[in-house]
């Protein structure tokens, strides 16, 4: 029954998590709330606010599950990709208590961690599965044939689905970040009032930067014609870009599983939060015969869950890290 310790820091949540045969038994996370003020996140202070976080947030995922450092078997910490800084300090304590508790270090790839949340609660999809992965930095479909065997088929060209959202939010006043915002005003609107276009984008991948510059023009020339024009339209534009990011999500994932003909499919990412998605998810599964998967929220946003999970099936294999091992921001896979 290996325990694992992991640690995920490659962004600017400072979390830590145990798991004990594959069962979580703490998730903690400090978020950082001074990168609010800047609207978007700011590495150098990211970096500063993990090495501040990093040992109370160690010490309660130890606490709240019971365990002493000493049972812990193996330590799991993110190499990549993320904000090299943010990573490094993850990885610099992690090594650090690898060699002090003479435990194996176990190197952990973010996107993967994201598609193997599922894997952390029941109803567990069946392999292979295909997972949208969804966040502020990624956008990927993953086909999952076990949790050794995964690979990218689609991702964005340019802009993620969180960053569009964002920045989406942003032309229009609302707070960082603004996915929540859009979700929240997206609810009583119509989505049919402003048909944004959908990109015509080669195979699986995805684009969302021409979205971004259709809504700014469009809102620059509403906004010529009627000042208060946010204002007064904002559920119905709210909504309608929900819509367009929303379809534009699901028409590939649609066409990913006829491509493969995988039927399980699952979404991860903390854009999977948003209820469009999740109400468009259900509907398209319904009508295609999918089984669909979203874990619970928790384990969908950046956390250390989802490394400890990883965490724990490389332990199984063996699969360790030498302690000469170096985080690096971009990562092939
Ligand atoms: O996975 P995550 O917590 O962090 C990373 O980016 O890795 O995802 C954050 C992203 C942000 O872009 C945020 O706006 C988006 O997820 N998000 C949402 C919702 N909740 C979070 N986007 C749309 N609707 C939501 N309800
Ligand atoms: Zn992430």
């Amino acid at each position: 029954m290996p325990t694992i310790l992991a640690i995920e820091s490659s962004c600017d949540d400072t979390a830590a998590a145990v798991c004990r045969d594959g069962v979580i038994l703490s998730n903690l996370v400090a978020n950082q709330q001074i990168h609010v003020q800047y609207g978007g996140v700011v590495p150098e202070l990211a970096s500063r606010a993990h090495m501040q976080n990093i040992v109370p947030v160690v010490d309660e995922a130890l606490k709240k599950s019971n365990i002493a450092l000493t049972e812990v078997d193996g330590i799991a910490f993110t190499q990549a990709p993320g904000l090299i800084g943010s990573l490094l300090v993850g990885a610099q304590f992690a090594k650090s208590l690898s060699l002090s508790l003479n435990k194996p270090l176990i190197s952990v790839h973010h996107m993967q961690a994201h598609v193997l949340a599922n894997l952390i609660e029941d109803p567990q999809p069946s392999f292979p599965f295909l997972c949208l992965t969804v966040s502020g930095g990624h956008t990927q479909i993953v086909l999952c044939e076990n949790p050794y065997s995964m690979k990218v088929i689609g991702e964005t060209i340019d802009d993620a689905a969180g960053e569009a959202f964002d920045k989406s939010a942003k032309l229009l006043g609302l707070p960082y970040p603004g996915g929540p915002f859009i979700d929240k005003y997206a609810d009583k609107g119509d989505q049919k009032k402003y048909p944004f276009p959908e990109p015509n984008i080669q195979g699986l991948n995805f684009s969302f930067s021409g979205l971004k510059t259709s809504i700014l023009y469009f809102l620059q020339n509403e906004k010529a014609k009627n000042a208060d024009f946010i204002k007064e339209n904002l559920h119905d534009i709210c909504a309608s870009i929900q819509y367009r990011i929303v379809t534009i999500l699901l028409n590939k994932l649609r066409k990913a599983s006829e491509e493969t003909g995988v039927k399980n499919i699952c979404i991860a990412g903390g854009v999977s939060a948003n209820s469009g998605l999740r109400n468009s998810l259900k509907k398209m599964g319904e009508k295609l015969n999918w089984n669909t998967f979203i874990p619970r929220f928790e384990y969908c946003t950046d956390n250390a869950a989802m490394i400890a999970i990883t965490g724990y099936y490389k332990y199984l294999q063996g699969e360790f890290a030498d302690l000469s091992i170096s985080p690096t921001a971009r990562a092939e896979w």
